[in-house]
């Protein structure tokens, strides 16, 4: 099938293989995501950027009320064919302008997703479009990498993040710290020697940066886990799941 540009960096020739077992689909990946996510809905939820709903179908599956925002129509035809799936609702659309029917007690965004939006303005409209979704006492959760700067010498742009010579796989993010844009690059070459190279652009933003953001949207920060066991938040996290109120 053909790729369609309005799937964004996510179409078809990608969706085909997001949910290749292993990685993020792991089961110690996603379980621990679901059941904090589980405790944290007290009525219907919302995923933005929901994709194949490797998250939201096991969610729903446990009963929780699922809808979900997509951009990739192709991303999304793999929803319903997963246990769970069958019950998400979902909702083409940009997660920066696109409203959803319905009040909700959660909205997620997760696995490094509003770094997909690659302006300032366009992350701020995420946060107020989360917000608008909420009912009072609502929450919206992000899960996201922390910006890889302690690793960039002055004078150097790339932190490589993988590098396995049995699979020929090479990944680095390259970093423009004046813009807070960045790309993440994978190389695979297969035996034969022939290559595959993918560029995906993003911004990112400190957490700090996420908390001003927030409060733009009339949101006051509630949590700072460093992942989904609810460990502390530290000078070395690497990552972080953060959680706002509505105020
Ligand atoms: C890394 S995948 C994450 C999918 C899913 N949340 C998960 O955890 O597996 C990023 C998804 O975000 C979607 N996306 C990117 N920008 C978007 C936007 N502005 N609005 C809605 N979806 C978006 C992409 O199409 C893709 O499906």
């Amino acid at each position: 099938m053909v790729d369609n540009p309005a799937d964004g960096w996510f179409p078809e020739s990608v969706a085909t293989s997001y949910d290749d077992p292993g990685g993020a689909n792991a089961p110690e990946a996603v379980t621990p995501a679901v059941a904090v996510l589980e405790s944290l809905a007290d009525g219907p939820v919302l995923e933005f950027a929901v994709g194949t709903g490797r998250i939201a179908a096991p969610l729903a599956a446990r009963g929780v009320p699922v809808s979900g925002l997509e951009l990739s129509r192709a991303m999304a035809a793999r929803i319903a064919s997963k246990p769970g799936g069958e019950r998400v609702d979902v909702t083409i659309g940009d997660m920066t302008t696109t409203r959803v029917p319905g009040q909700f007690s959660l909205v997620y965004l997760v696995f490094n997703t509003i770094n997909n939006v690659t302006t300032q303005d366009g992350q701020v409209d995420v946060f107020r479009n989360a917000a608008a979704h909420l009912r009072p006492g609502g929450r919206f959760l992000v899960e996201v990498g922390v910006p890889d700067l302690r690793r960039l010498p002055p004078g150097q742009s790339v932190v490589p993040f993988a590098l396995s010579r049995t699979d020929g796989y090479v990944g680095f993010d390259e970093y423009d710290v004046v813009t807070q844009e960045f790309t993440s690059n994978h190389v695979t070459v297969s035996p034969d020697g022939s290559g595959r190279f993918r560029r995906i652009p993003f911004r990112y933003a400190w957490p700090a940066e996420l908390d001003l953001m927030a409060r733009l949207a009339g949101l006051r920060l509630k949590h700072r886990w460093t992942d989904w066991d609810r460990a502390e938040f530290t000078a070395d996290s690497t990552k972080h799941v953060s959680v706002w109120e509505t105020a």
